[in-house]
């Protein structure tokens, strides 16, 4: 093992190319203030990413994703990590709402890019990405690629999720470097998106642990349910 974050641990293999990525149960929210554990969510997170790599590669975006190992490993490219977590949204939730006093669920007329530090003593800021270009975190070219990227993940997400019965709120994306190449990282899962049912507007996403809505299990199987078909 050389990583371990709050969500899962990243080992090396006999390959300098490749990491595998290990999913744990451990639910953390607020920089890890609250902490919990959501059974059998290692096993959810790393199927539905699967499934959602799958589906970004089919359509042109790259990924890291290799293959699923077993119930809670995944095989990967080894990145070298941009510090800077892309945030797209689709309707306000969340931090937004929060920050300028909108209304939770309001649509947005077009998804907004947004970009964050990502530094745990400092709470992941909000940045512009010239900050990210001026501390050399990224270059200005691999902003644009990362924001055409997000851009496209956002596309193929939203239509395959719709045909599901699912809103894609919102979600946070990591990019990372590997052979010269600007390749999507880490997980896509309801830790990482909100997910929110068509219908019912329910949510379906770990804002039910973040804000104490139980039944987070039951939305994480939902979710995969959803996917799945
Ligand atoms: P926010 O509204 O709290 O800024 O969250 C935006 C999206 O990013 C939401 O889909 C959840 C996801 N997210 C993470 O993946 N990790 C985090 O640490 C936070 C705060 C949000
Ligand atoms: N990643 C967050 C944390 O730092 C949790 C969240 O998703 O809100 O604990």
């Amino acid at each position: 093992m050389f990583y371990e974050g709050k969500a899962k641990k990243l080992y090396s293999t006999s390959d300098p190319g490749l990491v595998i990525q290990y999913f744990k149960d451990d639910a953390t929210a607020f920089n890890a203030k609250k902490r919990g554990t959501i059974e059998e969510k290692g096993v959810m997170n790393n199927r539905m990413s699967e499934l959602f790599f799958n589906l970004l590669e089919r359509n042109g975006v790259r990924t890291h994703f290799v293959r699923r190992l077993n119930d809670r490993e995944m095989l990967c490219r080894r990145l070298d990590i941009i510090p800077v977590e892309i945030v797209v949204r689709n309707i306000v939730a969340g931090s937004m709402a929060k920050r300028l006093g909108r209304e939770e669920g309001e649509p947005l007329k077009h998804p907004l890019v947004e970009y964050y530090y990502k530094s745990d003593p400092l709470d992941d800021p909000l940045i512009y990405p010239e900050h990210a270009i001026e501390f050399g975190w990224a270059t200005a070219g691999e902003i644009e690629k990362i924001r055409t990227m997000a851009l496209k993940v956002d596309e193929v997400l939203s239509r395959f999720l719709d045909e599901r019965g699912v809103l894609l709120v919102d979600f946070k994306l990591e990019f990372g470097r590997h052979q010269g190449e600007i390749l999507l990282g880490d997980e896509i899962c309801p830790d990482t998106c909100r997910f929110w049912d068509k219908q019912t507007r329910q949510k379906l996403d770990k804002d039910r642990f973040r804000r104490d809505l139980g039944g987070v299990e039951e939305a994480y199987h939902e979710m995969l349910r959803r996917v799945e078909t």
